[in-house]
């Protein structure tokens, strides 16, 4: 579970407020969406939430864990032990082939069977192909493959579909919740694209640095059901 308690943060010494006074809870296995306009502070909340920022004020518990307390360097095991990121950019290392780079987040946990989803992603064909050599939709599935061969309790991602066009990105998404329904993780993801919420189960809308409205989205619907 992700518990945050009044959250706040803000940039060149208090003058820029991102965050104001945030609380939410999420629980065990469920697909949050936090949606808002640019600048609204959702890559900033995502951020806090997934321990790869540290928020000024407020308390943040995930998975009994509290963050608000913890040194960076316990920031960094907490992050390798439970988190997974998907961001819009690709960030794969060119100079390794698809296998290496998926290899990469296995070894982390060390992870025997990360092929089962490299094949599972239908990437299998590209087991020895470079970064460049593939489409941008190709790309983002080494992504997920490298983000769940760690096995994360807690999925989050940023815009994962940004990049791509209408077709790909249903593709990307459709894999993300075939995974999902899978392997249970929490999910939490960051879209500007209200009809990429009504995926979720949870849609927490945000607007200047605060939660405007969390709404209980009663029919999830597939990423070849919702609109672009
Ligand atoms: N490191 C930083 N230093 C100063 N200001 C920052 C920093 N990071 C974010 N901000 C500011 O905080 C606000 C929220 O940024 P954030 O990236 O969280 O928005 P966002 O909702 O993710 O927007 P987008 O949809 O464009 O990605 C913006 O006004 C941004 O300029
Ligand atoms: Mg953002």
């Amino acid at each position: 579970m992700i518990k945050a308690e009044n959250i706040t943060k803000s940039y060149n010494n208090g003058k820029i407020e991102v965050l104001k006074d945030i609380s939410l809870e999420i629980k065990d296995g469920e697909f949050v969406v936090i949606l808002g306009p640019s600048g609204s502070g959702k890559s900033t909340l995502m951020n806090i939430l997934s321990g790869l920022e540290k928020a000024d004020e407020g308390k943040l518990i995930v998975n009994n864990e509290n963050l608000s307390e913890k040194t960076d360097k316990e920031l960094t095991q907490f992050r390798k032990e439970t988190t997974a990121f998907i961001f819009q950019q690709y960030y794969l290392l060119p100079h390794l082939n698809v296998e290496n780079n998926v290899k990469l987040g296995a070894s982390l946990i060390g992870n025997k069977d990360y092929k089962e989803i490299i094949t599972s992603l239908g990437i299998e064909s590209k087991l020895h192909s470079m970064p460049f050599e593939l489409s941008g939709g190709e790309q983002q599935r080494v992504c997920i493959a490298r983000a769940l061969a760690k096995k994360p309790k807690i999925l989050f991602l940023d815009e994962p579909t940004g990049a791509l066009d209408e077709k790909t990105g249903r593709e990307v998404l459709n894999y993300i919740m075939e995974e999902k329904k899978k392997y249970g993780f929490t999910m939490v993801m960051v879209t500007h694209n209200p009809s990429i919420s009504l995926m979720a189960e949870t849609i927490i809308k945000m607007n200047s640095g605060r939660i405007v409205e969390t709404i209980k989205n009663k029919k999830q619907m597939s990423a070849y059901e919702i609109g672009w």
